[in-house]
Formats: structure tokens, C-alpha cells, sequence
């Protein structure tokens, strides 16, 4: 008998057809990785020895997440339960919302800011609602305050922002948190290390308060996918309904708890990125070229109309830095990761080449 083969392609959600492709550019990144904000050099040797002496045997069993959660809850003075490991904070994000939004809701994000909101937020039913910011890259407060609506379901804010380097204050934060008690607020402090600020102590205490952090930043564990989110007991447990309970594989829960006890390991790579982070800064003063105030460990520089030929021509010098032109209110502008002092003396030396190049090109025209 005839095998009957089907050939209509089933099609997905309106909302999915409509969203855009996001492609990152992560091909042929052999040189120095000045584009993604990762650490530039290695993780913890501790994080290597315990990878080294994963036997075959464990990698049979399921991971159990529950008490690695307990370990990072001791580590941040929380409670286990206020406490959710994820698939890095991407996970987080869209397993938040996924768990809170719906087709009436709205969910409020300032621009620019981290790609992946946008586009956990266009695939679910809700209405994304963008507030540009208006002063120069600067948290917009004043606009979030304004757009918060009934409907305000999630605000999403990275503190610090990628790819501005902006921040907001606690203050702000918290006057969010109360104008929105129908919302959740999440404040993803991916690059809290070098930002040494944070409101994970508040976790808990204000109730539509979910925190989220990164191994994949200061630690250097991209590649392993570790974030958290830190909440209230009642909303982690609608999250963990929704979070398969295997989302975060065993080998990166062994490396949890090496990673958050080489304290200093952590703080020599901190102390290096700020470090570096001071004498790039200058370095670009010195050259004109005109930057934003970072927190972070990434630094956002205008290039004006040249930008994709100054990012190509960086990277024919060995350095990838990432285009952000794209990015609402960017236009012109290349976010430029920190990393060690070392490496941002071959950013410096490519920075000038880059320049210097373009200049010849400008009056060659
Ligand atoms: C603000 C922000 N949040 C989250 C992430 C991604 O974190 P993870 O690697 O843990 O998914 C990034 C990465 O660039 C980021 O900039």
C-alpha cells in the first residue's frame, strides 16, 4: 500500500509570524571578543578542575536543580524558594514572561536596551510598549512613570543597560515597583560586578520585585548557560510551573558552586575590567572620540556614518566590536566590550589604525 506523505506546513501563532529574526553575529569570532560583553579570558581554574572531574557516568542522570538553588540563596541571603536557576538569564526572561503576560496586557520596556526582551516580548499575545530614552541615552524615568498603564503587566529593565551603559537609581526603581503593583518588575542586573550597585537585598520585601543575574558576564561561563532570578516565594512558584525542571544541565550546576566561591578569582577579574575600564575611557578621550558614561563592562562610542567600516576595520585588526546602529537612538554608535588592561592596549593600538584609516578614506572621498 501507498505511504500517504502530508505536505501542508502547519503554520505557527500570528504573533510568531510576525516577529523578526534575530541573528547575533557570533560566526568566525577568532580574535579578541570585543563584541558580546563576556569575560575575555577563561573562568575560574576551580570551574575547570570540577568540569575535568565530571565523570561519563553522572552525565546519565537528570540534573536536580533544587539544591544548587539553596546554595546561591545561602550565597545572596535569600530563601531557597525566592530563588530560580535558568538556562542563563535569557531563560529567566522568557520564562517570565511566558508565565505573566497574556493577550490583555502590556509590557513596558525603556530603548534602547537588551535585544532578547523585545523578542520574548513579540512572541507572546501582549503589547509591547517601547519608551525611548530621550536625554542622551539616560534611563528614561519620567516616560516609564508616564506609560505605566492598568494594563502593565511586566517592566523589564537592565541595570545596567546594554548597550547605553546607563543606570538607574534605587530610588527610581522602587517609585517603578509602586506606580506598578499589577506588574512585575524586573531588574536584570547581568552586569551588577562591575557595577557593585544592586536591589537583590529588596527581594522579597517589595513584592512584584524579580531580580535576575548572569554567570555568562564576571564569571565567564557563557557557554555553560547558568543565569537566576530572584523573587518572591509566591511568584517563583507560578515561574517553576511554567520551567521545565531539567532546564539547567548538570555540568553547569556543578560549576555553581566552585564559581561563586572563588571569590577571588572574581574580584581579580572585576578589579581588572574597571581597571581597564578607566584607561580605555581615557584612551578614547584622548583620541575624540566622543563616549557614554558606562557602569558596565562595555563602553558605547560614537563613529558617525562610518560605523560598519570602522567595525570592519577593527576587525582586520584582530579586535570585534559590535555595531550597535541599529539600536533605537544609536544610529552611528559601537558598544566596545572592557576587558583586560592588556587586551585594550591592542584595542587602543586598533582603535588608532581604525581612525586614522577612516580619516584618509574622509578626505580621499
Ligand atoms: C542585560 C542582559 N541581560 C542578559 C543577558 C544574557 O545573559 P545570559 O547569557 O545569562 O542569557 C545579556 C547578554 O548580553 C544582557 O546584556
Amino acid at each position: 500500500m501507498a505511504e500517504t506523505v502530508t505536505t501542508v506546513t502547519p503554520t505557527p501563532r500570528a504573533r510568531v509570524q510576525a516577529m523578526k529574526e534575530y541573528h547575533p553575529p557570533l560566526g568566525s569570532r577568532e580574535a579578541l571578543r570585543l563584541d558580546f560583553n563576556e569575560n575575555t579570558v577563561e573562568c575560574s581554574p576551580r570551574v575547570k578542575e570540577t568540569l575535568a572531574a565530571i565523570s561519563a557516568g553522572s552525565l546519565t542522570r537528570y540534573p536536580e536543580r533544587e539544591p544548587v538553588e539553596a546554595i546561591v540563596a545561602a550565597h545572596l541571603g535569600l530563601l531557597p524558594g525566592q530563588v530560580v536557576l535558568t538556562n542563563g538569564v535569557d531563560e529567566a526572561i522568557h520564562i517570565l514572561f511566558e508565565t505573566f503576560l497574556g493577550a490583555d496586557d502590556e509590557i513596558l520596556l525603556p530603548v534602547p536596551t537588551y535585544t532578547m526582551y523585545e523578542v520574548y516580548a513579540s512572541a507572546t499575545d501582549a503589547r509591547l510598549v517601547a519608551v525611548e530614552a530621550v536625554h542622551d541615552l539616560q534611563f528614561p524615568f519620567e516616560g516609564l512613570m508616564k506609560a505605566i498603564s492598568p494594563h502593565t503587566k511586566v517592566i523589564a529593565i537592565a541595570n545596567p543597560n546594554s548597550p547605553s551603559g546607563s543606570v538607574a537609581t534605587r530610588a527610581q526603581l522602587l517609585e517603578l515597583a509602586a506606580r506598578a503593583p499589577q506588574a512585575v518588575l524586573l531588574v536584570d542586573e547581568a552586569y551588577f560586578h562591575f557595577f557593585g550597585e544592586t536591589v537583590m537585598d529588596l527581594v522579597g520585601r517589595v513584592s512584584n520585585l524579580v531580580v535576575a543575574r548572569t554567570f555568562s558576564k564576571a564569571y565567564g561561563l557563557a557557554g555553560l548557560r547558568l543565569g537566576l532570578m530572584a523573587g518572591p516565594v509566591e511568584l517563583m512558584r507560578w515561574v517553576r510551573r511554567v520551567l521545565s525542571p531539567y532546564s539547567v544541565n548538570s555540568l553547569a550546576l556543578a560549576c555553581l558552586p566552585p564559581a561563586i566561591e572563588d571569590t577571588a578569582y572574581l574580584d581579580w577579574y572585576v578589579g581588572e575590567v574597571l581597571a581597564a575600564r578607566t584607561e580605555f575611557e581615557a584612551a578614547l578621550d584622548a583620541a575624540g572620540v566622543r563616549r557614554w558614561p558606562s557602569r558596565a563592562n562595555f563602553v558605547l562610542v560614537e563613529i558617525g556614518t562610518q560605523h560598519a567600516e570602522f567595525v570592519r576595520l577593527m576587525r582586520d585588526a584582530g579586535v570585534l566590536v559590535r555595531d550597535r546602529s541599529s539600536d533605537p537612538g544609536c544610529d552611528g554608535r559601537v558598544r566596545i566590550t572592557i576587558g583586560t588592561r592588556a587586551q585594550m592596549q591592542q584595542a587602543v593600538t586598533a582603535l588608532h589604525q581604525a581612525l586614522a584609516a577612516l580619516r584618509t578614506e574622509g578626505t580621499n572621498r
